[in-house]
């Protein structure tokens, strides 16, 4: 997620704006720059790089008593470099505009811009909201960009600064969490509240669609229609180190929090008029016609969204799907057909076995289509193509809401795979992604089951081994359940094809064996209820994850986890989440360290 900060009042806004975006690092960023309105001209400053590099920029630049925004950009559009950097401005030169979020219309409005003779300089998507405002202004800020925004479809927060209105900020917001501090002859935004913590500890929390007008004596807020708003600001008694993590006690929790808002961007930056649009991949007729096979490789948690994407392609387009760990692949001289589509994914595009592996299939005469979530990655500048994910920087080791969004991308692809393949019936395929874009709101009554699985958790943390069991689409989810569970909470567990208990590892259950077994393939329900009651009746303790209405046996299962009714082909997006959450809450019963566990990277860029 990008950082935004702004400053009005009578101290230097240089030195507020640097300081607040130091306070906003931790969000992961790959530029840095701020725009100033001192003695009535309008400067933007700004590099790629670390802030660090800005501070230098700016060193002995000073501007008491004059108004200015400041960004941290997590590139979505467009790789890291000067000019993607925010502020954006308009052609004059004398509005800057600052963003966090995605605008969904940006290219439509960028060609209308162009041909009313706008002239862009960078790739992104923020530099529209600069022109547009630039378009509707005449001798009100405000009402430029009340204009403005209201031809925007996605998510922002924005921060804007005139050069002809130097004592003014106009702050707006829609998805994108946007903070205003009220301070004494002093007023600051900010996109998160460690930016402000320093100077007030009020703040007012801008709701959707509102605009709020700051100058250094007063705030004013307004509605989508222009009504005034009053808003009581709130006494924030968190210190530091808990803003980072907007009041959640560690980032992993937060992260699993911003589920359902990733995955809707994720998902929203492919969809166009009821179909997904991945054209710009070259997954297309051509491509599906020519190809025999779909190669899945990734390391780890990704892997995981691999698995998943076999059994999903292979159910709704009919191709052969080869999921691969990267580091296997590399190593056993592959059988790759040449133009055949090879599907990457890794979260920070920097793996090593991963961007290994992709050479090695590239080399073969493989098509890459990588689906990462670092822009401007090693293997996002090296794939052919590439679909990101929309998760943002992702702070704890443990994988979670970049996961969720892997799967988003990986269901998108699948769902393209079959329409293009002519396996999956065009009213099908608008079922299903009608059924996707659902999805991330189910997500936030999945989220509901956290206090449950703390519950649960309170109660097995000290089990040495748990089993996670599944048929199907539940299997390859229990994969992930099982491998996060055990890097934070180092609580040994594996996942097991249901049907394959009786092959061996049931020997393994005894009494008060914890088992998670997850039955949310309907057609295979019956079935996973008898391997459930085969383990029960060895003296297994069991959770069992199901849809809601679900004919469960109460008898066998100890604790039932339902979550809310969809089609069973989308139960791993829904089923991991309390996973995750399970993981996290046996974890903080253990009193380990849930955001860095031991042993372990964020992203493994050596063999
Ligand atoms: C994340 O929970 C895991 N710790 C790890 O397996 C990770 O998924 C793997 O290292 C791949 O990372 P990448 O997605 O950045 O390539």
């Amino acid at each position: 997620m990008c950082g935004i900060v702004g400053y009005v009042g009578s101290k230097d806004v240089v030195t507020m704006l640097l300081n607040g975006l130091q306070k906003l690092e931790y969000r992961g960023y790959d530029s840095a720059g701020v725009a100033i309105v001192a003695n009535g001209c309008l400067e933007v400053h700004k590099t790629k790089g670390r802030l660090s590099g800005l501070c230098s920029l700016m060193d002995g630049c000073k501007a008491p008593g004059a108004v200015g925004i400041g960004h941290t950009r997590w590139a979505t559009h467009g790789e890291p470099s000067f000019e993607n950097s925010h502020p954006h401005t308009n052609c004059a030169g004398d509005i800057a505009v600052v963003h966090n979020g995605i605008i969904e219309n940006y290219m439509k409005l960028k060609k209308w811009l162009q041909d009313e003779g706008a002239v862009f300089v960078s790739e992104t998507d923020t530099e529209v909201v600069a022109h547009l405002i630039n378009h509707f202004y005449t001798d009100d800020l405000l009402s430029a960009v009340q204009a403005a925004v209201t031809h925007l479809e996605g998510s922002y927060a924005l921060g804007v600064v005139s050069e002809k209105h130097p004592d003014m900020i106009v702050a707006a917001r829609k998805d994108s969490p946007l903070v205003v501090g009220v301070g004494n002859s002093e007023n600051m935004i900010a996109s998160d509240i460690p930016a402000i913590l320093e100077y007030t500890r009020d703040v007012i929390f801008l709701e959707d669609k509102e605009i709020a007008v700051l100058d250094c004596r007063s705030v004013r807020i307004f509605d989508e229609y222009g009504k005034p708003v009053n808003r009581d600001s709130y006494h924030v008694d968190w210190d530091a180190a808990q803003a980072e993590k907007g009041g959640y006690e560690h980032f992993m929790i937060k992260e699993i929090f911003e589920e359902p808002r990733v995955m809707a961007d994720t998902f929203m930056s492919r969809y166009k008029e009821g179909m997904i649009d991945l054209s710009d991949i070259g997954i297309d007729e051509k491509l599906v016609r020519s190809i025999r096979k779909v190669g899945v490789i990734a390391c780890g948690t990704a892997f995981h969204a691999c698995m998943v994407g076999k059994y999903i392609i292979e159910r709704l387009a009919r191709i052969p799907v080869e999921a691969e760990i990267a580091s296997e692949f590399r190593y056993r001289n592959p059988l790759i057909e040449p133009g055949q589509l090879v599907i990457i994914v890794s979260q920070s595009g920097e793996t090593a076995d991963t961007l290994a592996a992709m050479r090695e299939a590239k080399k073969r005469g493989a098509k890459i289509a990588a689906i990462v979530n670092v822009v401007g990655s090693t293997i996002s500048r090296e794939a052919d193509a590439v679909l990101y994910t929309h998760a943002g920087p992702e702070i704890a080791v443990a994988s979670t809401k970049a996961y969720n969004t892997q799967l988003m991308a990986v269901y998108m692809i699948a769902l393209e795979l079959g329409r293009l393949s002519g396996n999956l019936p065009i009213e099908d395929y608008i079922r299903y992604v009608e059924g996707l874009k659902n999805i991330p709101q189910l997500m936030n009554t999945v989220l509901q089951t956290k206090d449950q699985l703390a519950r649960i958790a309170s109660r097995h943390f000290s089990q040495n081994s748990v089993f996670f069991i599944g048929r199907g689409l539940d299997y390859v989810l229990s994969m992930e359940a099982s491998l996060k569970l055990k890097e934070i909470s180092y609580i040994h567990s594996e996942a097991y094809a249901a049907g394959e208990l009786k092959h061996g590892t049931i020997a393994l259950i005894e009494d008060g064996t914890l088992v998670v077994a997850t039955a949310m393939q309907r057609r295979l329900f019956d079935k996973t209820v008898s391997n459930i009651k085969e383990v029960k009746a060895r003296g297994a303790k069991v959770l069992a994850v199901c849809f809601e209405g679900s004919d469960m046996p109460a008898e066998i299962a100890d604790e039932v986890i339902t979550l809310p009714d969809t089609d069973d082909i989308f139960a791993p997006l829904l089923a991991v989440t309390p996973m995750q959450l399970f993981a996290y809450y046996m974890t903080v019963e253990k009193g380990f360290d849930v955001d860095k566990p031991r042993n372990l990277a964020k992203s493994v860029t050596v063999e």
